[in-house]
C-alpha cells in the first residue's frame, strides 16, 4: 500500500559509533517522529572522503550505526535504513543539482569552512568540498518535508531550500517540496572535557554502546567547576558540564534542583553530583544496551534492515530521477 505520510530524510556519516550528543541533538526527534512521517535514515558513505585511508572503519561503521539506530528504537519495519552509495542515483542528482549551487555560496558555508579548516590532511578533496551539495541531493531525493538534525547542519539545509526553489522556478514545476529543518532539544551537547561539542575526534564522548563501568569512569573524570577546590566552596552551576548533563538526562528535576542549590551553597561535593549523574546515564542507557545486545546476536536482522531500506530508497530515487529528467527535458529517448 502506498505510504501517504510526509517524509523525513536525515542521516549520519559512517565514521564511528553514536554518542549522547547525537541522541539529544537529533536521534530523539527521529524516534519520536517515525510514526507520523515516512522516514529515510541515511548512512552517508559517499561523504567520508576525509576517512579514505580508513575504509575498514567506514565499512564497520555502516553496521555500527545501524546497530545504534536499532538499539535506540528506530524501527526498520516502518522506516528505511539506507546505504547511500548503494543508491547511485544520489551521485546522479548531485551532478544535476551542482548546476545551481554557486561556488561562492559553498565557500561561505560556515560549517563546511570550519570542517575544512580542521581537516588533518592539508589538501581538501573535491568530494569533501562537494559534500553539502550531495547532502542537498540526499534530502531532495525522497522529496523530504522535514530534516531533523543537529544545529551544525542548518547551513546545508538552507542551501537545500535554495536549490529546490531554483530548480522548481526554472523548470516551472513542483518537483521538490521545500524542506524544513528541525533541531533537537539540546542542539550542542558539551563534551566530558568541557569542550563545546561532544565529538569522536575530540575524544570527549560517551557512546551509546559504552558499558556501565566506562560511563561511570568517564563521568567521574568529567570537567566541572574549575574554581572550586573543595566541597565547601560555593560552586558554579551555569556552564558546568556535569549539571548540563543532569539537565539533559535526569528525569528527576527535584533532585537536580536540590543538587544545584546545595552546590551553589557549598553543601555537596562534585563526587556525589557525578555519582548521581552516572546512575542517571546508566539507567538511560540500560534499555539501549539490551536492545543492542539482541541485535548484535542477530546480525542478519541488521543486514535485512539495511537491505530492505536501501531497496525501498532506490525505488523512490528512480521515481524522483524520472521526474527530474522530465522537468529538465533530458529524457531524450523517451
Ligand atoms: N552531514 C551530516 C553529518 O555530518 C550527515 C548527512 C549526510 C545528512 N546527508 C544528510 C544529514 C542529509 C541530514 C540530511 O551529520
Amino acid at each position: 500500500m502506498a505510504d501517504e505520510r510526509k517524509r523525513i530524510l536525515t542521516g549520519v556519516r559512517p565514521t564511528g559509533s553514536l554518542h549522547l550528543g547525537h541522541y539529544v541533538g537529533a536521534l530523539e526527534n527521529w524516534i519520536r517522529l517515525q510514526q507520523e512521517y515516512e522516514c529515510y535514515f541515511l548512512i552517508a558513505d559517499f561523504q567520508v572522503s576525509d576517512h579514505a585511508d580508513e575504509m575498514d572503519l567506514v565499512r564497520s561503521s555502516v553496521f555500527e550505526v545501524a546497530l545504534d539506530w536499532l538499539a535506540v528504537g528506530l524501527d526498520p519495519d516502518g522506516s528505511h535504513f539506507v546505504i547511500e552509495s548503494l543508491v547511485p542515483e544520489h551521485a546522479e542528482l548531485t551532478t544535476w543539482l551542482s548546476w545551481w549551487i554557486p561556488l561562492g555560496r559553498l565557500q561561505r558555508n560556515p560549517t563546511l569552512k570550519a570542517e575544512m579548516a580542521d581537516l588533518e590532511s592539508k589538501s581538501v578533496p573535491v568530494a569533501f568540498f562537494n559534500y553539502p551539495v550531495m547532502q542537498t541531493a540526499n534530502i531532495l531525493m525522497p522529496k523530504a518535508h522535514l530534516v531533523p538534525v543537529g544545529d551544525d547542519q542548518l547551513p546545508h539545509i538552507e542551501m537545500t531550500r535554495e536549490v529546490a526553489r531554483r530548480f522548481n522556478r526554472l523548470f516551472e514545476t513542483e518537483v521538490f517540496p521545500i524542506p524544513e529543518p528541525l533541531v533537537g532539544r539540546v542542539p550542542r551537547l558539551v563534551g566530558v572535557d568541557g569542550n563545546a561539542k561532544m565529538s569522536k575526534s575530540m575524544d570527549n564522548a560517551i557512546y551509546l554502546k559504552d558499558d556501565a563501568e566506562t560511563v561511570t569512569r568517564k563521568v567521574m573524570g568529567m570537567y566541572t567547576d574549575p574554581t572550586r577546590l573543595r566541597a565547601t566552596d560555593p560552586g558554579h552551576v551555569e556552564g558546568n558540564p556535569v549539571f548540563m548533563y543532569h539537565d539533559a538526562f535526569n528525569p528527576d528535576t527535584a533532585e537536580v534542583d536540590d543538587l544545584k542549590e546545595r552546590y551553589v551553597a557549598g553543601k555537596v561535593g562534585d563526587v556525589e553530583v557525578k555519582q548521581k549523574l552516572a546512575r542517571v546515564l546508566n539507567a538511560f542507557l540500560d534499555p539501549i544496551r539490551e536492545r543492542r545486545a539482541h541485535f548484535e546476536a542477530h546480525p542478519e536482522l541488521v543486514r535485512t534492515a539495511l537491505a530492505e531500506g536501501t531497496a525501498r530508497s532506490r525505488t523512490v530515487a528512480q521515481a524522483t530521477m524520472a521526474d527530474v529528467r522530465a522537468a529538465m527535458g533530458v529524457n531524450y529517448l523517451e
